[in-house]
């Protein structure tokens, strides 16, 4: 199994986990990308997972399942009109002989969810490298519990989310710890790889330990107030 990327938009990735006949597509927000990649790999798309309901998420489903009619859709109560099949937290089920674990993610949308599959995490706009999803919902009490979820996985695990956010985030992290020099480290490696075109996701949950305040905010007062302040931001 590997698992690849299309991008959509200006920064939103759409993940593709694949084997070696079928792919699973992750919040595919535009169609055409997808297409363009079975159309170039010759596979055949066997599901969408899908995190929340916010248009550059799930604009592509309709386009994709008429195409691929017999590909089963999941996702949260919130985009139940796409699904096939909704999920909530705790939920387990299989797809393409893959096990996938389901967790209620809340706070960017009242019931984003995540996907946890071996050590790959999808999860959605609820984190990002060095920052987290904007709490379009004002529930910053279940964001902050969301974060301590992510913050309760393993080192090695593997965040795959759902924009290239990460070099505006590390400087907005600079602005409000200017001397940290594990921030100050990542940010120049995130400079060269977007220099080199290159994605910056996925990332891990041990460098966001390092680097992501969002994730180390010790109460939901500093995060509200990171988040707020991110929030005004223009990078
Ligand atoms: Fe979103």
């Amino acid at each position: 199994m590997e698992i690849q990327y299309v991008k959509a938009f200006t920064d939103n990735y759409i993940w593709i986990i694949e084997d070696e006949n079928d792919v699973i597509v992750v919040d595919p927000g535009e169609s055409q990308p997808v297409f363009d990649y079975l159309e170039h790999t010759n596979k055949n798309m066997v599901g969408i997972l899908l995190t929340h309901k916010h248009a550059d998420h799930v604009e592509g489903v309709k386009e994709l399942k008429e195409s691929y009619p017999q590909a089963l859709v999941i996702g949260p109560s919130e985009v139940e009109k796409y699904c096939d099949r909704i999920v909530e937290h705790g939920d387990c089920f299989e797809l393409m002989n893959h096990s996938f674990q389901v967790l209620s993610t809340p706070g960017h949308t009242a019931n984003h969810v995540s996907y946890l599959k071996g050590e790959a995490l999808f999860c959605g706009d609820a984190l990002f490298s060095g920052g987290c999803g904007r709490v379009f919902t004002d529930d910053y009490y279940a964001q902050f519990e969301t974060l301590k979820i992510f913050a309760q996985l393993p080192d090695e695990m593997k965040v795959y989310a759902g924009h290239e956010y990460t070099e505006v985030n590390l400087e907005f992290a600079l602005t409000i710890e200017p001397k940290n020099r594990s921030i100050k480290k990542y940010l120049d490696e995130v400079r060269q790889k977007r220099a080199d075109h290159e994605a910056t996701l996925p990332t891990t949950i041990r460098q966001e330990r390092k680097i992501n305040l969002f994730l180390r905010a010790k109460d939901l007062d500093e995060f509200r107030y990171l988040r707020q302040e991110r929030d005004q931001f223009k990078g």
